[in-house]
């Protein structure tokens, strides 16, 4: 609605108003009852009262009516097909009718106006009662949720454990009506089970998992209960996650980039009362750099020293389920699937123990990879996978092409620079020593000493 147009002042407001408004909407009348009486006067069926903007109200006849008209129709325009005309009676109507129009629209506006000043005035005690009615709708939302999805309430102390029974990811239960939600446990502490490691294929239900021990922590303190059957919140002093891939290029970064630069801040300003939350650290580069860097960072987390912050890994690298013997603190999960005849049933159930498979090629299938695609992976994998294949690229043969060439040896010469102590030299021996290494390039050429 735009103050422009009025109509912003409700009815019974202002006496004023009211009568203006009613002028308005009888002179309607008026000039509706006018147009009757002049078609029947004139038995022009087609005549019609109109107004635009330039003219005003004006009857309109078509050309073929003309020879009816009467004597006190006076002409104000010849269109194409048809001609306007005036007349007094019409045009005392119209004045009343546009007079009221824009003496209610200035009335509207000045209302509204003296409207806006009292209520500035006022301006400190409505915004605290919006700020009141705002909470007490946010928790009356809360409680509302709470009740119609079975949350619990939990309880809230400061002994560093998460344990919960039953947790549901608010969100994506509402959206699996169908497929009910898999409720799954959660138990971190600050100590035994410190940093938890989640392995399991994909799609099995990982950065559900994730999502939903973050929104339980945080829905429980913001005062809410909580989608679980019970819950022990050790109050946490912030949520650090590293989920999704995203990036940023305006800004200099790429997606790798913005990963490391958000793991970076984790590391820095996370404390041993943070949780932290890491989807998959170290998928944006090569395989074996992602590697070391995710256990180069799980394990800086997970020392007292650094951080020893409660920590959920969720991870394709099953290497690093190698942790857990390691170190004390760390525990492995994997998301449960069962394989029936070459299918994968994701059963969404968190249990203990590490996963040694992905499945990845199964889940490309699902989203729909041409078949030869399919195939060619699974080929290609079979071959990565035998034990004696150390350089991976040199292991996968293709089918067109020959195996990849073996890695060149470095020149010995190379080799013999690289063993040259500069530290150790005087300036004399490093330029006999560097025209002995001519000599053998070229063979030719004069020996020469210095
Ligand atoms: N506990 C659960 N109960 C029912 N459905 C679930 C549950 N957890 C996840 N899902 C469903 O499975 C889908 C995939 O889950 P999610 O994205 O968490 O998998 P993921 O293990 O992280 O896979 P990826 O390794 O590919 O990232 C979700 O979109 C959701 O619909
Ligand atoms: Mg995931």
């Amino acid at each position: 609605m735009s103050l422009r147009d009025g109509g912003v002042i409700r009815d019974g407001y202002h006496a004023d108003v009211d009568e203006l408004r009613k002028a308005n909407t009888e002179g309607k009348h008026w000039i509706a009852a006018l147009e009757a009486k002049e078609r029947e006067r004139t038995g022009i069926e087609s005549l019609k009262v109109r107004y635009n903007q330039v003219f005003g109200y004006y009857i309109e006849i078509t050309k073929t009516n003309l020879a009816r008209v009467p004597a006190d129709f006076i002409r104000k325009q010849t269109l194409v097909n048809a001609e306007r005309f005036m007349t007094p009676e019409l045009k005392e109507l119209e004045e009343r009718v546009t007079g009221a129009e824009v003496k209610l629209l200035a009335l509207e506006q000045d209302l509204f106006a003296q409207l806006r000043t009292t209520l500035a005035g006022h301006a400190g005690r409505l915004q605290e009662m919006a700020g009141k009615l705002a909470l007490i709708d946010v928790l009356a939302g809360l409680a509302e949720t709470a009740a119609l999805n079975q949350y619990t309430k939990p309880v809230i102390n400061e002994s560093g454990l998460i344990d919960i029974r039953g947790g549901r990811h608010p969100v994506v239960e509402r959206l699996t009506e169908e497929m009910a939600f898999v409720p799954n446990d959660t138990l971190l502490n600050l100590d035994s089970h410190r940093l938890q490691i989640l392995t399991g294929p994909n799609m099995a239900g990982k950065s559900t998992f994730l999502r939903q021990v973050a929104l339980i922590v945080l829905l429980a303190q913001i005062g809410s209960f909580v989608p679980a059957t019970a819950a022990t919140i050790g109050v946490v002093d912030r949520i650090f996650t590293r989920v999704g891939a995203s990036d940023n290029l305006a800004s200099g970064h790429s997606t790798f980039m913005v990963e490391m630069v958000e793991t970076a801040t984790i590391l820095h300003s996370a404390t041993v009362r943070s949780l932290i939350l890491l989807d998959e650290i170290g998928r944006g580069t090569s395989t074996y750099d992602g590697l070391s860097i995710a256990w180069a960072v799980a394990e800086y987390i997970h020392d007292r020293r650094t951080l020893g912050s409660r920590t959920l890994f969720a991870t394709h690298y099953h290497e690093m389920t190698q942790l857990e013997q390691q170190r004390d603190g760390i525990k492995n999960f994997r998301v449960a699937v069962q394989e029936r005849d070459g299918d994968v049933v994701f059963l969404r159930k968190i249990v203990a123990g590490g996963a040694d498979r992905s499945y990845g090629i199964y889940v490309a299938k699902l989203a729909g990879l041409p078949q030869s695609v399919i195939t060619r992976a699974q080929d290609v994998l079979v071959q990565l996978e035998r034990p004696e294949s150390a350089q991976i690229a040199e292991s996968v043969t293709t089918h067109t092409e020959p195996a990849a060439a073996p890695l060149p040896q470095p020149h010995p010469l190379v080799e013999e620079v690289r063993q040259i102590d500069l530290f150790s030299m005087t300036p004399l021996d490093a330029l006999n020593r560097l025209a002995d290494l001519q000599r053998k390039v070229t063979p030719s050429s004069k020996d020469a000493a210095f």
